[in-house]
């Protein structure tokens, strides 16, 4: 037996923070999350399934070099809940994949990674494409991947078990000018997963004050994107951004080699930048921030503004010698797809 199929899908930016599961073996999340697609973040990922294969392997296909164990692992327990939905147990495969951003600094590519897997997989096994049933078998492999499946703005609807957590889609891509401009100021990869940084969430003394907020921001951003009242929407993306930060600054960890405060995703670079976003807005910029676990921050103003906004953060990076940032410029994308 010998099948394949390939697929893209784009990593998703979340206005609204997935930080902390109620199971984890199931990744349902503690509350429900909102994000949209973006442009410039893709993985792209071909599958061969073939009984003559001993083993799963992964190769990272612009280098042709094999994944690290770990990673390789994850994915082969992945396709194994696949290979058992579709009858095909000890059929071993080869994935290639390649991401077009750096990954493990603040853009999901664990999300994007998922989604793509997902869907080749299931194309390859011939297992259905339904976008709901995607969308949860995604959330399986990478909690945030069930958003990479619908196309533009996305909620991830928590539930209650495995079928009643997946991702719908809030509004299409095409319904809101907004771009998000992101701004990698480091390519050194996190110290905490997110996995790890999810399963301390709860250790903060200010994770139950947060969730009690959840509804009703969750209501305002979602609200928002469908009038597309920018203010609205910036503003709550931005006060959720450092919600999330002050959970993670506040979860203790306990590590082999030491005891940290808690997670500080943030480089003095990324709270700069943060800084002078409101400056700008001050000035008369509708801009506002938010970053995932990691240094990068992801910069959303509506597309009118891109090109000074573009000028504002260069200037930023040129104040200080060294400095050699990186720059997506992202519209809302679609989601997962099997490609031809
Ligand atoms: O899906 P994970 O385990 O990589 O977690 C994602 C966590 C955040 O990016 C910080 C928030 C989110 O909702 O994407």
């Amino acid at each position: 037996m010998r099948k394949q199929a390939s697929a893209e899908a784009p990593a998703n930016l979340a206005f609204v923070k997935y930080w902390g599961k109620k199971n984890s073996g199931l990744r349902l999340p503690a509350n429900n999350s909102i994000s949209v697609n973006l442009s410039q973040a893709k993985t792209s990922t071909t599958i061969i399934f073939d009984s003559d294969f001993e083993q799963d392997r992964v190769i990272l296909a612009d280098t042709q070099t094999p994944a690290k164990a770990e990673f390789t692992l994850r994915v082969s327990e992945h396709l194994d809940r696949l290979r058992k939905l579709a009858g095909a147990g000890g059929v071993k495969a080869l994935v290639q994949t390649q991401n077009s951003f750096p990954s493990g600094v603040g853009i999901a590519s664990s999300a994007s990674g998922f989604a793509a897997l997902t869907t080749a997989a299931s194309a390859a096994l011939g297992l259905p494409l339904d976008p709901v049933v995607l969308s949860s078998l995604a959330r399986l492999g990478s909690g945030s991947a069930c958003r990479s499946i619908p196309d533009g703005f996305c909620e991830w609807l928590a539930g209650n078990d495995d079928n009643s957590s997946y991702a719908v889609q809030v509004a299409p891509p095409d319904h809101w000018d907004l771009r998000i401009l992101t701004v990698v100021v480091s390519e050194k990869t996190k110290k905490l997963s997110s996995t790890d940084g999810h399963a301390l969430a709860a250790a903060s003394p200010f994770f139950e004050a947060r969730l009690a907020d959840l509804p009703d921001r969750l209501n305002k951003v979602r609200a928002a994107i469908v009038a597309r009242d920018f203010k609205t929407f910036g503003q709550e993306t931005e006060k959720e951004a450092v919600s999330f930060h002050t959970i993670a600054m506040t979860s203790p960890i306990q590590t082999a080699d030491g005891w940290f405060s808690g997670a500080y995703y943030w480089l003095p670079e990324s709270l700069e930048i943060m800084l002078a976003v409101q400056n700008w807005r001050a000035e008369g910029l509708p801009v506002y921030f938010t970053l995932d676990a990691g240094p990068t921050v992801h910069l959303i103003c509506l597309e009118q503004d891109v090109e000074t906004l573009k000028r504002q953060v260069k200037m930023l990076e040129n104040a200080r010698p060294g400095r050699n940032w990186t720059f997506l410029t992202n519209a809302p994308a679609i989601g997962a797809r099997v490609l031809a």
